[in-house]
């Protein structure tokens, strides 16, 4: 069993101790019965209250309203509070609360809790980098016990947006660009997050988000125009969210985007017929921050009336921050532009979620100061979160094998994120500490060097701005080292929200530096942290080896030192593409084939064909890629029939053997190619994958089975079938293999 399933196993355990209901929990009737006997006592404005969330003083990530929560919650205008953490302050607020609120109605308190609470994990791209699905609900498990004990119910993920454009900076936040493994991962984050039970005291309720299509935004600008088919809506982007929806999730977030014309939050199509009614979502829809209000903007509302009746109308149940709907929607209703059915269905879904929380049993099950300082921080969390920095490691390039390096060899690490304990646990690291707690690349490699001599440590440069005096005593130590390992990246708030890049290289002079640090002549590593893929282009060509690092978390200094070392084997795998160039963006290997599919530098026709002049269309890293320091073989790839019916299955295997001289895990990934079909389909799509570990010499057959489900898409009468005919199947460690085999779909 490998280290993450045994801690996974082992904190099921302990947290199920702590599973049981508070003690002072009232005995309550069903929910149906329970909520409806409450809403007959309720006003109009007790149910409008019910639908309004506010903020606290906490992280504020829009425009602010002059709105005061406090007053609000004293005048019983408030259904939920955000940004509120820790035991004091939510027990404060609740109280204040229940004595204002006629019929004791609790509120319930959501937090962005993306990648841990206080125990930071990777950022989610680089969790997603893991391919590991319990790691990943590992993850989220240790993040809703910790944040569940600061007081926290509702965290505001999993963000399951698909992406194709690393210009976007919230692509950090998200698992990626493909809609397999993205999906794999949105169930991963809610089963952690929600476990069995909403109202055992270590799970948080989930929300998915951002409904729909947020990464697609044009030019990778963040709150951009989205446009696209019904089709690559409903084949690429959506399926992640749906599959949240039959995995139980209690929430979703509109996003701030319009797709094809129609803002997110108003739109009825996605948030009532797709989500409410094709997919049978009973939970509640709360939107983006202040995204009401910004449908005036948007230029689809002259005014907060307007904007309030097309949200209600469209299916929005809260109104997160911006007051609309506290404002406007008893006018909208005594206008007879509402109705009460819809006021009653939005305060019905909040009001089941609470219920569902434990919230009527006990509204103080969560605060507890004794268990807030007994589960934050505890070691298996610290544990948890190097586990999975460590498997979302990705080995980029290894030259010569120069990693993992020696303990005898004398090393010079330098860059402006080798000392570093701020950066590291990435952006929207919610409560997370980051001086004092998160562990520096400097101190995990001091834990592993005892001898001192052995290794030195020289910022070099900044991140950013382009002083230069600290340059000179960084090469002087270089230059007497027999390795340089340079940690370089961006700054954590590069990435994330309202952080979109036009120039996706190294920012500030890092390169340079690492041009004066390649002329030494010596192996130079370069050990990257970032929230999205970088171009790098010169940096594959001059460094001898790279490790894709992303923002590894609290723990992310000794992931890091422990993989250059030796101590542990790079297996992570790239969930998104990294381009050549940033003229490449979009780039994605799920791409069409066009009519003019250029076939590589041997192509016999050069030009007219799809392709650029300047640069090949081949990404500089493939989506799926990642080494290892030890060397995975691929043969023997075989298919238990060359035909498939709709009621029946083909086994694929494929021996993959360990030939290096390290025991390692490889991701196995298979990939389909529908090759004619009634409207045009994607060069290679991911349909399945495995990690195996392989001691060194050892060989293992790795099995998957295909069934016409697998074979799925939207036709070209939107229906969602498998067309019968010819299909290729692709096996290997990444998106670009070649190991492939043939199969036919019959009736
Ligand atoms: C805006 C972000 O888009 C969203 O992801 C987040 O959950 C909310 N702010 C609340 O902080």
């Amino acid at each position: 069993m490998n280290t993450v399933k045994a801690t996974l196993l082992l904190l099921a355990c302990t947290l199920s101790l702590h599973a049981q209901k508070g003690k002072n929990d009232k005995k309550i009737k069903p929910k149906k019965e329970f909520v409806a006997e409450l809403m007959a006592k309720m006003t109009v404005d007790e149910k409008i209250a019910q639908t309004v969330q506010y903020t606290a003083d906490g992280t504020v990530t829009g425009p602010k309203t002059g709105i005061n929560y406090i007053d609000e919650i004293k005048k019983g205008n408030v259904g939920s509070i955000l940004n509120a953490t820790g035991v004091k302050y939510t027990n404060m607020l609740q109280k204040l609360n229940l004595e204002n609120s006629r019929l004791k109605i609790p509120l319930i308190f959501g937090y962005d809790v993306i990648h841990g609470y206080k125990t930071i994990f990777p950022i989610t791209l680089g969790e997603a980098a893991t391919w590991d699905l319990s790691a990943v609900e590992l993850s989220a498990r240790v993040a809703a016990a910790e944040a569940a004990a600061n007081g926290v119910h509702w965290t505001f993920a999993p963000m399951v947006d698909i992406s194709r454009d690393p210009r976007w900076g919230r692509v950090s936040e998200g698992s990626g660009e493909d809609t397999y493994l993205g999906t794999q991962l949105a169930v991963a984050r809610v089963k952690g997050f929600q476990g069995n039970d909403l109202a055992s005291i270590n799970t948080v309720m989930a929300c998915t988000k951002h409904f729909a299509a947020y990464g697609a935004a044009e030019a990778g600008r963040d709150y951009n125009t989205v446009d696209m088919s019904e089709r690559t809506l409903r084949e690429m982007y959506l399926p992640p969210f749906k599959a949240t929806v039959d995995a139980g999730v209690g929430s979703f977030m509109t996003s701030f985007n319009e797709i094809a014309g129609v803002p997110a939050t108003a739109s009825k199509f996605l948030l009532t017929d797709i989500l409410k009614k094709e997919w049978g979502f009973d939970g509640f829809v709360v939107t983006d921050y202040t995204a009401i209000n910004e449908l005036i903007p948007h230029g689809v509302a002259k005014d907060s009336a307007q904007a309030g009746e097309l949200a209600l109308k469209a299916g929005v149940d809260m109104d997160m921050v911006g007051g609309i709907y506290m404002k406007n929607l008893k006018k909208l209703l005594k206008e007879g532009k509402v109705t009460e059915a819809q006021i009653n269905d939005a305060c019905r879904r909040v009001l089941e979620a609470k219920y569902d929380l434990g919230l009527f049993e006990n509204p103080y099950r969560y605060n507890d100061e004794k268990r807030e300082k007994e589960v934050t921080y505890k070691k298996e969390h610290l544990d948890a979160a190097l586990d999975v920095a460590k498997k979302s490691m990705v080995l980029l390039k290894n030259s010569n094998n120069v990693l993992p390096l020696h303990k005898e060899q004398k090393v010079a690490f330098v860059g402006p994120l080798v000392n570093d304990e701020w950066n590291i646990i990435g952006s929207w690291a919610a409560s997370g500490d980051r001086y004092g707690y998160a562990v520096s690349v400097q101190e995990g490699v001091n834990k592993i060097i005892t001898d001192k001599s052995k290794v030195t440590f020289d910022k070099g440069v900044e991140i950013i701005d382009s002083r230069r005096d600290m340059m000179k005593a960084a090469l002087d130590n270089a230059r007497k080292a027999d390795v340089i390992v340079a940690v370089m990246g961006e700054f954590e708030n590069m990435s994330g929200e309202a952080a979109s890049r036009t120039d996706i290289d190294l920012p500030g002079i890092q390169k340079e530096f690492l041009s004066e640090l390649k002329k030494l002549g010596k192996p130079v590593v370069l050990v990257l942290m970032n929230g999205r893929p970088l171009t790098l282009t010169w940096e594959n060509e001059n460094m001898d080896a790279i490790l894709e690092a992303w923002f590894p978390g609290t723990m992310g200094g000794d992931a890091i030192a422990q993989t250059l070392y030796g101590l542990n084997v790079p297996s992570g795998k790239l969930p998104m593409t990294f381009p050549r160039n940033v003229g490449q963006v979009p780039i994605y290997y799920n791409h069409k084939n066009t009519g003019r599919p250029y076939l590589g530098a041997g192509d016999p026709e050069q030009k007219y064909k799809s392709r650029y002049i300047d640069v090949d269309n081949s990404p500089l890293y493939p989506f799926g890629y990642g080494l290892s320091y030890t060397k995975f073989d691929y043969s023997n790839l075989k298919l238990s029939s060359q035909t498939l019916n709709y009621s029946t299955k083909i086994k694929v295997s494929v021996d993959v053997a360990n030939e290096g001289n390290f025991d390692g895990e490889e991701v196995v990934q298979l990939y389909i190619q529908d090759e004619v079909g009634s409207v045009t389909r994607p060069v290679k799509e991911l349909k399945g994958f495995k990690k195996v570990f392989l001691k060194k010499g050892e060989k293992k057959t790795v099995e998957f089975e295909i069934t016409a489900d697998d074979l799925r898409f939207y036709n070209i009468d939107m229906k969602f079938v498998a067309e019968p005919g010819d299909f290729k199947v692709f096996i290997g460690g990444d998106s670009a293999t070649k190991l492939q085999d043939k199969f036919v779909l019959v009736n």
